[in-house]
C-alpha cells in the first residue's frame, strides 16, 4: 500500500487486509515507532467527527507526524473551490490528505488530482478505517477472524459495505439483515462475494434480523440515519423500526457474541437503552482500535 490511496477496503488485496490487522495488533503493543517523522497531513472534514478526528490527530502525532485540521467552513470542498484545485494546492505542502466527505466522488477527485496519497475518513459509500479497526477488535476478542459469523443489522450503509469487504477478505462470514431496498450497493457486494469465494466464506443478505443473528459471533449495528440523510430521518425510523438490536434479539447469537457499534449510537432507535453497556459490548474497544488500525494504515502508506 506504500504511496497508494486508501479509499476502499478493496484497495488492499485480501492478504493485505489480514497483514494490516496483524501490523495494527503489533503496533498497539509496541512502542516508539516513528514512521511519520517529518510528515505533514491535511485533515479535511466536511462532516462532524469525534472518533475519526481525534484518533487520526493523536495517531499521527504518536508516529512523529503533524497535521492541520480543515473543516468544510475552511475549505468549502466542491463549493468554494473544486476538489481538483484543493488537491493541487495541498500537495505542494503536505504529504497526505485524510478526508471525510459527503460524496465518495469528492475523494476520487482529490485522489485523481493530488500527487500524494488520499485516505478515506468516511464517505457515503465506505468507511474503510472503521472496518480495519473492527477486524482488530474481533481478532483481539476472538483470537482469529476466519470462520467467524458477523451479523450486521439495519442499513446496508458505508459501515456495512466496508465491513462486508473486510470480512470477506479474511474469511469471516458476513450477513446483512436489512429491508430489501437498503442492501449494500451491488458493485461492492460483487467484490465482497468474489473475495469470500476465494476465502471459502460467505457474504449473505436476509430480511429478518433473527435469521442473521442466529449463531453469530458478532452482532453489529449502526445508525439508521447517516450523516447527510437527516431529511429522511422520520421515514428511515419508520422503515427500520423492526431492525432494532436489543437484549431479546441477541439471545439467538452465540453466548460469547460481541456486540459492536461504530458510534454515535442512538439509544431507542437502532439499539435498546442497554446494549452499549451489555456485558458482551465491545464498543469502546472498537473506538480505541480506530487509532491503532489507522496508525498501521498510515505507516503502510507513508512509512519507509
Ligand atoms: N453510517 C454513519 C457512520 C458514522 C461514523 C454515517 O455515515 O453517518
Amino acid at each position: 500500500m506504500k504511496g497508494k490511496d486508501f479509499l476502499s477496503v478493496a484497495d488492499l488485496p485480501s492478504d493485505g487486509v489480514a497483514q494490516l490487522v496483524e501490523r495494527a495488533y503489533k503496533m498497539k503493543r509496541g512502542k516508539g515507532e516513528r514512521p511519520l517523522a517529518g510528515k505533514e497531513f491535511a485533515l479535511i472534514f466536511e462532516k462532524p467527527s469525534l472518533r475519526t478526528r481525534v484518533s487520526f490527530e493523536v495517531g499521527i502525532r504518536q508516529l512523529g507526524g503533524t497535521c492541520t485540521y480543515l473543516s468544510q467552513q475552511d475549505v468549502g470542498l466542491g463549493v468554494r473551490e473544486p476538489e481538483a484545485d484543493i488537491a493541487r494546492v495541498l500537495d505542494r505542502w503536505v504529504d497526505g490528505i485524510i478526508a471525510r466527505v459527503f460524496s465518495h466522488r469528492s475523494l476520487e477527485l482529490l485522489a485523481e488530482y493530488a500527487n500524494i496519497p488520499v485516505v478515506n475518513a468516511l464517505s457515503d459509500l465506505e468507511h474503510p478505517c472503521q472496518a480495519m479497526g473492527d477486524l482488530l477488535t474481533i481478532q483481539e476478542h476472538k483470537g482469529s477472524l476466519s470462520d467467524k459469523n458477523i451479523a450486521f443489522i439495519g442499513d446496508g450503509n458505508n459501515v456495512a459495505a466496508s465491513l462486508a469487504l473486510a470480512c470477506a477478505s479474511v474469511g469471516a462470514n458476513f450477513t446483512l439483515a436489512s429491508p430489501e431496498e437498503y442492501r449494500i450497493p451491488t458493485n461492492v457486494l460483487d467484490e465482497a462475494k468474489r473475495r469470500a469465494t476465494a476465502a471459502e466464506s460467505k457474504v449473505d443478505w436476509v430480511s429478518e434480523p433473527s435469521e442473521a443473528v442466529k449463531d453469530a459471533d458478532v452482532v453489529y449495528t449502526d445508525t439508521w440515519v447517516s450523516m447527510g440523510q437527516e431529511e429522511e430521518k422520520a421515514a428511515r425510523i419508520a422503515i427500520f423500526g423492526s431492525y432494532k438490536v436489543d437484549e431479546e434479539l441477541v439471545k439467538a447469537a452465540k453466548p460469547d457474541f460481541l456486540f459492536m457499534h461504530d458510534m454515535p449510537a442512538y439509544r431507542g432507535q437502532e439499539l435498546s437503552e442497554g446494549m452499549i453497556d451489555h456485558p458482551n459490548s465491545v464498543v469502546f474497544d472498537q473506538a480505541e482500535n480506530r487509532m491503532h488500525a489507522q496508525k498501521a494504515i498510515l505507516a503502510g502508506i507513508f512509512g519507509d
